[in-house]
């Protein structure tokens, strides 16, 4: 029997030979897991080849996602300080700014939305608030493309129907322009809450209290006095009177870690309290410490979309808890118990350590993409949040340069994108019809 169990154990080791070992308290196992990982979000980058886009990642990973796997490299970069990626990081976060210098490009603009353009903004963001490698003068800088998201966003904050909110969609021909979602709305918020900080001008914090409050109002953010939650979205078409109750990691995250840097820079109470109501809901999210994709993992429905939203969900838990100190106690151990998880699912593929989607597993479920490698990379590197500073600010170490009028140039983009051909319409809406449909296939089995 004990010999049995002894032969069986080797026989498992042996088949791991380049499993991905990870000890979470151990620096060099951080930095080494980690850069296999970064390794194989890598091998889905195609701007290497002659005549591909820099910065975009091969389809079908949409345009918004490239964005979301700079920030995550850029992380990557920070937390465990190995620089070789650091030029590519660069180059790709300029390389899609677009003709106006607000991530915005005219050949995204079929498929484009506000969530699609701030994933970029808040990678922008990070660049600034980690004093990542500033641009060339001629170019433009970190804080000033984060400014010119923000600024073209609240540009668009529509007080004509629902009283307030951002549209999914930036333009009228793409389908979901009916939509009022939480993604979009939570990165504005976030944007504003991040802004808020890194530059000390109030003008931020009072758009973060009026994104708050209108979320609150139409009940995107919901629950009572021992927690809150966060749904998907809600239509213009029914005056924004009923919510997709759809729950997202990300979106939880978004609003989390959003009131954690406005509780940081404001001391309010009041985002105090908001805050740890949303870290007691995002408790949904999470089996034994493990973190999953709760809407769609279960039913084994996750898109490429979806299949990425631990990321972000991660990164979020990190700047939380290096932002508001009282968080450590749970935002450890969700990380600690989800990264040592995600770490054994990382077990796949031809390389040995392609990381897989369920974490719950105990190794890998054969699932693979470029979700699954980002969210793997982000929940381990995160471990690193106490060993590194919080994000700096423009007092306190950052060196990055914006304007207050960066953006403003509303009423050029609006002539110039009405140009658009009757091919490239058909194309927007197929686009969001698959991810419309998604959306329907998960409350299908939300409702069952
Ligand atoms: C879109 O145009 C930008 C220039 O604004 C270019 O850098 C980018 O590679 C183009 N994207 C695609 C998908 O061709
Ligand atoms: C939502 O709005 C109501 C009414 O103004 C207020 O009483 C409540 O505290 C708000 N809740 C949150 C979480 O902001
Ligand atoms: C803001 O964050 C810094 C860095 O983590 C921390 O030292 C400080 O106590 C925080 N302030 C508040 C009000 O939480
Ligand atoms: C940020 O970067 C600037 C420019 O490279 C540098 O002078 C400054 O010392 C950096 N700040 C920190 C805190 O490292
Ligand atoms: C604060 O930001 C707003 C919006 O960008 C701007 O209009 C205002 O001039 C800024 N205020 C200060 C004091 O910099």
């Amino acid at each position: 029997m004990i010999v049995g169990i002894v032969l069986y154990s080797i026989f498992l080791n042996l088949l791991c030979i380049s499993c991905l070992e990870l000890d979470p308290y151990d620096f060099e196992s951080i930095k080494s897991a980690t850069g296999s990982i970064a390794k194989g979000v890598l091998d889905y980058y195609d701007g290497y080849n002659y005549g591909k886009p820099i910065g975009l990642f091969q389809p079908p990973y949409y345009w918004w996602e490239s964005g979301g796997v700079w920030g995550s490299m850029l992380d990557y970069s920070f937390y465990t300080e190995d620089k070789q990626y650091d030029d590519l990081i660069k180059q790709s976060l300029l390389a899609q700014v677009g003709e106006k210098w607000d991530y915005v490009p005219l050949n995204q603009s079929t498929t484009e939305g506000n969530d699609d353009q701030a994933f970029w903004g808040l990678a922008v963001m990070s660049a600034a608030e980690r004093n990542f490698t500033n641009p060339e003068k001629h170019e433009p800088q970190w804080l000033y493309l984060a400014q010119s998201v923000f600024n073209t966003m609240s540009y668009r904050w529509d007080e004509q129907e629902c009283g307030g909110g951002l549209r999914w969609q930036i333009f009228q021909w793409n389908s979901g322009y009916d939509y009022k979602n939480s993604v979009s709305n939570g990165c504005f918020f976030q944007l504003a809450a991040r802004l808020a900080r890194y530059t000390g001008n109030s003008t931020y914090v009072e758009w973060a209290e009026r994104v708050w409050d209108w979320m609150n109002v139409t009940n995107l953010i919901d629950g009572n006095s021992n927690y809150l939650v966060v749904f998907d979205g809600t239509s213009t078409n029914d005056d924004c009177s009923k919510v997709i109750a759809v729950q997202w990691t990300y979106n939880a995250g978004l609003m989390l870690s959003g009131a954690a840097f406005l509780y940081n820079v404001t001391g309010n109470p009041h985002w105090e309290e908001r805050l740890f109501l949303l870290l007691q809901g995002i408790s949904v999210y999470f089996r034994d410490g493990i973190m999953y994709e709760a809407a769609c993992q279960s039913s084994m429905n996750c898109n490429n979309d979806q299949r990425s939203f631990k990321a972000f969900f991660s990164r979020f838990l990190g700047l939380t808890a290096q932002l508001v100190p009282g968080t450590r106690d749970i935002i450890d151990w969700y990380l600690l118990e989800s990264a040592k998880a995600a770490a054994q699912s990382c077990s796949g593929g031809t390389d040995g350590v392609t990381c897989g989607l369920n974490w719950q597993q105990g190794g890998w479920d054969g699932m693979y993409g470029l979700g699954e490698q980002i969210t793997a990379l982000e929940v381990i590197q995160n471990l690193r949040y106490k060993d590194k500073p919080p994000p700096f600010t423009a007092q306190d170490g950052g060196s990055s340069e914006g304007s207050d009028m960066a953006g403003y140039h509303f009423e050029e983009e609006e002539q110039s994108h009405l140009n658009i051909t009757p091919g490239s319409k058909a194309g927007a809406s197929f686009i969001t019809i698959v991810i419309g449909g998604s959306i329907i296939s998960a409350l299908i089995w939300l409702i069952l």
